[in-house]
């Protein structure tokens, strides 16, 4: 088992401020994911907590340890680069076997775990190949064996999907999570992908420029991002801002859909594409306003509309499969529609 707190945890590179101010409580058997754009300082935390380099300030403590100034050995911590870090001149099942003999476990116990590892991520019979006749999805396998076999408390991954190709992502998603769930192990998983955020999560944070914005279940995030940066790297979303209105049909626009709304605070207001109907009358809703369609973009499961109201662009997505779905050409007159309940006011 494995619970990992971070505390007021902070780190500089020379000048550089790798990530400030964290402080975030992964409970035990958690899939905890550490969400951000490059450079926001999400693998210099995995090294923090796999004991590679030391904060500058703050602690770390696993199952009520204080580990901040332990050596990485003596953690328990396993971790997938994102590169993978497999050693290329040794086979698979010496690769896998490494760390059980780094924690000098029996011959008989490093034969038995190896083995019990390699088939849990699909790779019998594989055991005897060098690593470097493997396929990138199986190097990724090999990697995560090695992680598992020494049994750590907790697991991190560094970006462990990204270097595949999006089928094979697809289920090494799918087939990652089974095997967290299976084996009930403390995850943390860092990615600047957003789907896979969403989809593999218990619980997430979002991360940008070293530090921690807003933590919560997928469904909070998506639902009720804290502010503009996070509505807008969770999700599409049509983001007005409130304060920019330099042009005069901006604001009688912006004015006429805040009327109604009483928030002195806000700077933007956020309303997801998929909250935004298009049709050729102006429907009966809360805001309805005409417009151009500016662009028209087919996915095969859904159709994105661009539609310009004045300075403004909204983009709406639809599922094609819907029965009542209006889809207009480009440079058709249409009304850009939506209610008052799918407005987000942000207050950043
Ligand atoms: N070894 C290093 N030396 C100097 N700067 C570094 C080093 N590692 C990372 N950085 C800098 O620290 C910041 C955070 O980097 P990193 O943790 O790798 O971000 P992420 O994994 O989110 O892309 C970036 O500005 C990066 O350039
Ligand atoms: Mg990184």
């Amino acid at each position: 088992m494995g619970t990992v707190v971070l505390h007021n945890i902070e780190k500089w590179y020379g000048q550089t401020l790798a990530c400030t101010n964290i402080n975030l409580h992964i409970e035990d058997g958690q899939f905890f994911t550490f969400l951000g754009p490059s450079g926001c300082g999400k693998t210099t935390l995995l090294r923090l907590i796999a004991g590679f380099i030391r904060p500058d300030s703050g602690s770390i403590i696993l199952n009520d340890v204080n580990i901040t100034s332990l050596e990485p050995e003596k953690r328990n911590v396993g971790m997938v680069f994102q590169n993978y870090a497999l050693f290329p001149f040794m086979t698979v099942i010496e690769n896998i076997e490494y760390g059980l003999k780094v924690q000098k476990r029996s011959t008989s116990q490093i034969k038995e775990k190896a083995e019990r590892y390699l088939s849990m991520v699909g790779l019998e019979g594989l055991g005897g190949r060098p690593v470097s006749q493997l396929s990138g999805g199986e190097q990724q396998r090999v990697a995560l064996a090695r992680s598992l076999a020494i049994e750590p408390k907790v697991l991190l991954l560094d970006e462990p999907l990204s270097n595949l190709d999006a089928r094979l992502r697809d289920n090494m998603r799918s087939e990652l999570k089974r095997l967290q769930t299976q084996l009930g192990i403390t995850t943390i998983f860092v990615t600047h992908d957003q789907t896979e955020a969403l989809t593999m999560s218990d619980q997430l944070a979002v991360f940008n420029e070293g530090k921690s914005i807003q933590t919560g279940t997928p469904e909070e995030i998506y639902q009720k991002p804290k502010d503009s940066f996070v509505a807008q790297f969770i999700g599409e979303t049509n983001l007005l801002s409130l304060h920019s209105c330099d042009n005069e049909n901006d604001s009688l626009l912006i004015n006429s859909i805040l009327a109604g709304i009483h928030n002195d605070t806000g700077r933007f207001i956020s309303i997801r594409p998929q909250a935004i109907r298009i049709s050729a009358e102006s429907a009966d809703c809360d805001h309805s306003f005409a417009g151009v369609v500016e662009n028209k973009r087919y996915n095969g499961l859904t159709t994105e509309l661009s539609v310009r109201v004045d300075n403004l662009l909204f983009r709406s997505i639809r599922l094609n499969s819907e029965s009542e779905h209006y889809t207009p050409s480009v440079g058709q007159n249409v009304f850009v529609n939506f209610s008052a309940n799918d407005l987000h006011i942000l207050e950043r």
